[in-house]
């Protein structure tokens, strides 16, 4: 890799987290309840969020660790309950007090953020009121978008709209998207699915009337999908889930359309959303700067064999059910080894999704996420000892290089996590942090920080500007 060229000079090399994985603190300082904080009321795991790492009190020693390991770029998320605690009232000026801390502390650092408006936690009030079925919601977005134009336009160059938001109508019930139990749920998914892009767009078109000179793009997971074999029945099922797992969102940031593989998808099952006068040319008004992605493996699927009535009838059937029916069906990929929790990891696929996105869009490419999850063990030291972390990494680091000599164009890696949190539904103990926190599932312990070896290694991988890999 010698002969490859540095990463650019003005690389953001850095490290991601969400505010509710990371900072606890859920009911200070006028924070208003969010839809994660109520759907975990009496779950083992809501103990793990109301402290998570405490990075809400703990910001200013982890930004300063960040600092060591020579961060450029830090990406977190704002607590939409911290700034508007119901999500359309009154504004909470110890929310946004807070953040200008967070934000002030990494400038003085030389550290660049990128601010994530919305990582999974909905204002629980907004929820009560239907949630993202319910088009203000889509106001009340704006109108915090707005809010943070203001206070923190002239600190903050980037920003991210929405978090994963594939993965909220993909995996609702675990990422706080209410997914009913109507007969039509699917087709509500997809209205809220809608609400959400009108939200995105409306906010992006107003960062760049507010913020000329503030760059905006959407932040959702890509899993570029694999055929199973040459069958072109294969490659067909892999086109379909490809453009309703990926391209349904990236084209609908970039190009303000559904693609029209997913929208006969929708529109064969009854679900395409409700589109009102003038949503069509909001959607098409806004222009993000960059697509960010978050990539943690590929995906590989056959040709769906099962119909709806197979599966009504032998509904334990995991080969049917696994995917999709009528769709896709997911195969574990015998070319790729797994991590501790059955994840695929594939290195050369995170190359191949640059090239996809690249070729699409000939947008600058940011990486918001990727990373390992383990569970790491300190010795006996302290120390912690995750090669497998630096394996991991340095594989998609490889790789992420040979996509910029192929000429995609990469802003920056983020991956996750800056430091230790709390994962999405597998508690504490999954960790992925360059930083270790002392805590564990149940057991808060010291909540002391540690640095990783990952994170020496990252350190000379940013200093060398990859040469060190
Ligand atoms: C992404 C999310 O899907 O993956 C993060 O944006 C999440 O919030 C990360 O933590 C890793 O997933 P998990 O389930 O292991 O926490």
């Amino acid at each position: 890799y010698r002969e490859l060229p540095d990463f650019p000079a003005d690389f953001f090399w850095g490290g991601s987290t969400s505010a509710y994985q990371v900072e606890g603190a859920i009911d200070e300082d006028g924070k208003g309840p969010s839809v994660i904080d109520a759907n975990n009321v009496g779950r083992a795991d809501r103990t793990a969020y109301a402290v998570a790492s405490d990075h809400y009190h703990r910001y200013a020693e982890d930004i300063a660790l960040m600092a060591e390991i020579g961060f450029r770029a830090y990406r977190f998320s704002i607590a939409w309950t911290r700034i508007i605690p119901d999500g359309d009232g009154e504004i909470n000026p110890l929310g946004v007090a807070h953040y200008h801390a967070v934000i002030d502390e990494l400038l003085a650092r030389g550290i660049e953020p990128i601010v994530t408006m919305y990582h999974f936690d909905l204002p629980q009030a907004l929820a009560e009121k239907g949630g993202w079925s319910n088009r203000a919601t889509a106001d009340a977005f704006v109108r915090y978008a707005e809010v943070l134009y203001r206070e923190y336009g002239d600190k903050v160059r980037w920003w991210l709209t929405i978090n994963e938001q594939n993965m909220m109508i993909l995996h609702g019930t675990a990422l706080g998207v209410s997914t009913g139990d109507a007969a039509d749920a699917k087709r509500d998914l997809y209205q809220q699915n809608h609400h959400m892009f009108l939200a995105q767009s409306r906010a992006m078109a107003l960062c760049h009337r507010m913020l000329p000179e503030a760059k905006i793009g959407p932040a959702p997971n890509i899993a570029y999908v694999y055929p199973a074999s040459s069958k072109p029945d294969d490659v067909v099922a892999a086109d379909d889930w490809n453009a309703v797992r990926n391209w349904l969102y990236t084209d609908l940031a970039v190009h303000g359309r559904y693609n029209s593989l997913a929208w006969a998808y929708l529109v064969e099952r009854g679900w395409e959303p409700t589109i009102e006068p003038g949503d069509l040319e909001d959607l098409a008004s806004a222009r993000p700067d960059f697509v960010a992605f978050n990539y943690y493996a590929t995906q590989t699927v056959a040709a769906s064999t099962g119909t709806s009535a197979d599966l009504a009838a032998r509904p334990g059937d995991q080969q049917m059910v696994r995917g999709e029916v009528g769709l896709y069906r997911a195969t574990q990929n015998p070319n790729l080894p797994t991590n501790a929790f059955g994840w695929e990891i594939d290195p050369v696929g995170f190359r191949t999704t640059f090239r996809a996105l690249w070729d699409r869009y000939r947008l600058p490419l940011l990486v918001t996420e990727n990373g390992l999850g383990a569970f790491d063990t300190p010795e006996e030291d302290g120390s912690i000892q995750d090669d497998y972390r630096i394996d991991y990494l340095q594989r998609h680091l490889e790789q992420m290089r040979l996509a910029i000599a192929d000429g995609v164009e990469v802003l920056g890696y983020c991956p996750w996590s800056a430091i230790d949190l709390v994962s999405t539904h597998q508690g504490a103990a999954k960790r992925y942090g360059f930083i270790y926190v002392d805590r564990g599932d149940d057991d808060l312990r010291t909540l002391a920080r540690t640095r990783k070896k990952s994170s020496y290694w990252y350190a000379d991988v940013i200093a060398t500007r990859g040469r060190a890999l």
